[in-house]
């Protein structure tokens, strides 16, 4: 985002009097600028909040997204700011909206946080404060998890969904990112195939949620075709010959830790052959997702 614009949504923050900073142990990484609600509301339906989910907003400011998914959508949720005034106004405002049993608010630094119990995790902060936090986001949170973050990205991992709330002729951006599984690695498993078991051995390079993938059966090059990671959810087709004729085999299977669980079955018309899926990958071939984020502060 260019400068000018950063400076015209927090600028006003920036010159509030000093005496707000001065009740802090150490200065805001970002200052209070609450997100608009038409674009809260929109952050919510993007995270696709349900009453299932428990939300975690860093930098909570007044409280108003972990009171809006808890009030329009009966999640549950934890926001969490430096600044002591807005933790008494998130709970004040948590008491007012009826919500104060489900939600929880904490005075504290966000990069001291522990969010791993996150379903969803919101963000209205800062690119280079994102960046920070990415490693953390990608290792520490269940694959599945939705991070919404108004206007600010997370740079070279792209989001899933983008979407463009105009209030009051401001352009704001909500980015969605769902916290990919790291799939990356040699996964190894038998499969039946034309009455004979085959060995396949599947390799898997994977940056951010997007995996790329090659196949070997007993030893030979197949077609893999549509690899795609979803959260914890791998799928793939699969061409192999059977009784010398090629054949497609649909995958999808769960990745737990260095288990894959899960289905495959044969993809023509009048097959209606399934069969349960499991492989295990070598532990030591797992690599990064992420990239080594340069900060710019
Ligand atoms: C741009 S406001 C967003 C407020 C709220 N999330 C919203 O969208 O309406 C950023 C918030 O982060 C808080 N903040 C800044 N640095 C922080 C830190 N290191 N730990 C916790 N909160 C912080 C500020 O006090 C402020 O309330």
């Amino acid at each position: 985002m260019k400068k000018h614009v950063l400076a015209a949504i927090f600028l006003p923050a920036l010159l509030a009097p000093a005496a707000d900073l001065a009740v802090q142990d150490r200065p805001l990484d970002v200052p209070y600028v609450p997100t608009k609600f038409p674009v809260v509301d929109e952050m919510l339906k993007m995270a696709n909040v349900t009453k299932a989910d428990i939300l975690y907003d860093l930098g909570c400011g007044d409280g108003r997204i972990v009171i809006g998914a808890a009030q329009k959508y009966g999640a549950k949720g934890v926001g969490i700011d430096l600044d002591p005034d807005r933790i008494a106004e998130s709970r004040e405002n948590a008491r007012k909206a009826g919500v104060a049993d489900r939600v929880t608010f904490m005075e504290g630094d966000l990069f001291l946080a522990d969010f791993k119990e996150a379903t969803v995790l919101s963000m209205y902060l800062l690119t280079s404060v994102n960046l920070k936090l990415r490693p953390r986001i990608l290792r520490e949170l269940r694959p599945g998890t939705r991070v919404v973050s108004h206007n600010f990205g997370m740079d070279d991992w792209k989001p899933d969904a983008a979407s463009v709330v105009t209030v009051d002729d401001i352009r704001h951006d909500v980015f969605l990112w769902i916290v990919p599984a790291n799939a990356s690695g040699v996964w190894t498993w038998t499969m039946p195939l034309g009455g004979r078991n085959v060995e396949a051995r599947m390799t898997v390079e994977q940056k951010y949620q997007f995996p790329t993938a090659a196949v070997k059966l007993n030893g030979t090059e197949a077609a893999l075709k549509d690899v795609k990671l979803r959260g914890d959810r791998l799928t793939f087709l699969l061409e192999a010959p059977v009784d010398g004729k090629p054949q497609t085999f649909a995958f999808q299977g769960r990745i737990a830790g260095h288990e894959i669980a899960g289905q495959a079955k044969a993809t023509a018309a009048g097959q209606n052959q399934t069969w349960p899926w499991t492989a295990s990958r070598n532990p030591v071939t797992e690599k990064p997702i992420d990239e080594e984020p340069t900060i710019w502060d």
